[in-house]
């Protein structure tokens, strides 16, 4: 168990196909919190997934990040995580995006 942030690197990158398994535990105070599968290890890197459980929103949002700029959110419905709990998320990469 390693603390956040965490940061690791895919040196094999994502392909359709793979399955990435995220495990963690929702702070007890945290109002939301990410992962982000960014594009390079450049500070201002664009992101090809920012996953944002919002629980102060009730929802998940997902987007991406190019050149700066937030695409067109998507929402889930409802918010599978609480403050304190152990989490564990499924991250399926196909051709047409990513699926949970
Ligand atoms: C913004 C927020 C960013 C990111 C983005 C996703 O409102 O400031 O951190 O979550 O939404 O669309």
């Amino acid at each position: 168990m390693t603390n956040v942030p965490h940061k690791t690197s895919l040196p094999e990158g994502i392909r359709a196909g793979n399955v990435m398994r995220i495990r963690g535990i929702v702070p007890d105070k945290a109002s939301r919190f990410y992962v982000n599968l960014l594009c390079s290890d450049e500070k201002d890197s664009e992101a090809a997934l920012h996953f944002n459980p919002r629980l102060d929103e009730s929802t998940v949002v997902f987007n991406s990040l190019e050149r700066g700029t937030w695409g067109t959110e998507e929402r889930g419905k409802g918010i599978p995580f609480q403050g304190g709990q152990p989490f564990e998320v499924l991250l399926i990469a196909t051709q047409d995006g990513f699926k949970f």
